[in-house]
């Protein structure tokens, strides 16, 4: 397995691999990566020949307040378990490499609508921040195909959205959230939690569970549903982000007949945790 620091490295491998007939897939992550990042790696190479994880903490997608600094660089453990997983090639850009004249880049990708909905709304500019980076590395890779988590229903909505909107060639596959035994989502996130937090933290996805049957069993009470969940969610420690039910394809309030997508967002300590679940 290779790891590469530079676009022109990167193009290099990638026009070698090209010429040679095979089919690329891309993993865009930003490294810190568990079994949720190893599953999409497992995805890719079920679709591709050679697969491509690349591992950039994107300054353009945090807020100003979040936790850019503090995120975890964990480039070494993740080329371990990368190479284990099968991957081919790494590609970790440096800040500059990515963003040459600093992070203030004059042309920015942007999904409107669907990017201030939701996680858009409480972390203003994230989404841009993502398409922005994703454009980017789909321009630098230019993979056949692209693997991304369920877990950020979202951000999977809106890459799609892009993709869709611009013609590129790329064809985007979403992958079921990988969970620890206790149905917490794996998240690098997680590890912000104390082993208190971690104890409670599995009701985001038990709660998400319960609101699921009781609409399977006929509830449409959907505005008392959500503020109920919201509630237990509060009672057991979280703090309020949002929680609501969607239809599962424009992400916008569920109408009757709907196929529908439950999204969570809640902060427990230091950490923000999303979740979801269709129904
Ligand atoms: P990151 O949070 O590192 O996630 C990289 C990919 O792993 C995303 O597609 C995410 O949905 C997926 N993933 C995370 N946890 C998962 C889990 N428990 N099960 C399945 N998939 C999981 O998402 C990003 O990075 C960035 O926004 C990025 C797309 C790389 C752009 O910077």
């Amino acid at each position: 397995m290779q790891t590469l620091h530079t676009i022109k490295e990167l193009r290099a491998a990638v026009a070698q691999h090209r010429s040679a007939g095979k089919r690329i897939a891309l993993v865009p992550t930003m490294g810190n990566l568990h079994q949720g990042h190893l599953k999409l790696v497992e995805t890719a190479l079920q679709q591709a020949d050679i697969v491509i994880t690349s591992i950039f903490v994107n300054p353009l997608q945090f807020g100003v307040n979040e936790d850019l600094d503090s995120y975890p660089r964990t480039l070494e453990q993740d080329q371990q378990q990368l190479q284990k997983a099968g991957c081919h090639l790494v590609f970790a850009p440096s800040v500059s490499e990515v963003y040459p004249d600093g992070q203030e880049q004059q042309t920015l990708v942007e999904v409107p609508v669907l990017s201030d909905l939701h996680c858009g709304a409480s972390r203003p500019g994230h989404f841009r921040g993502v398409t922005t980076v994703v454009c980017k590395l789909f321009n630098m890779v230019q993979p056949d195909i692209a693997v991304f988590g369920l877990k950020d229903y979202q951000q999977v909505a809106v890459i799609r959205r892009m993709v869709a909107d611009l013609c590129m060639p790329v064809e985007i596959f979403g992958v079921a959230t990988v969970r620890a035994d206790t149905g917490l989502a794996l998240s690098s996130r997680n590890g912000y939690l104390t082993d208190d937090e971690l104890r409670v933290a599995p009701l985001l996805q038990q709660t998400l569970q319960q609101t699921a049957a009781a609409i399977q069993s006929g509830d449409r009470g959907f505005a008392s549903l959500e503020e109920s969940a919201q509630a237990a969610l509060e009672a057991a420690g979280f703090r309020r982000d949002y929680y609501r039910i969607l239809n599962r394809h424009s992400l916008q309030p569920a109408q009757p007949g709907d196929e529908l997508v439950i999204l969570a967002a809640a902060h427990l300590g230091k950490a923000r945790l999303i979740d979801n679940i269709e129904v």
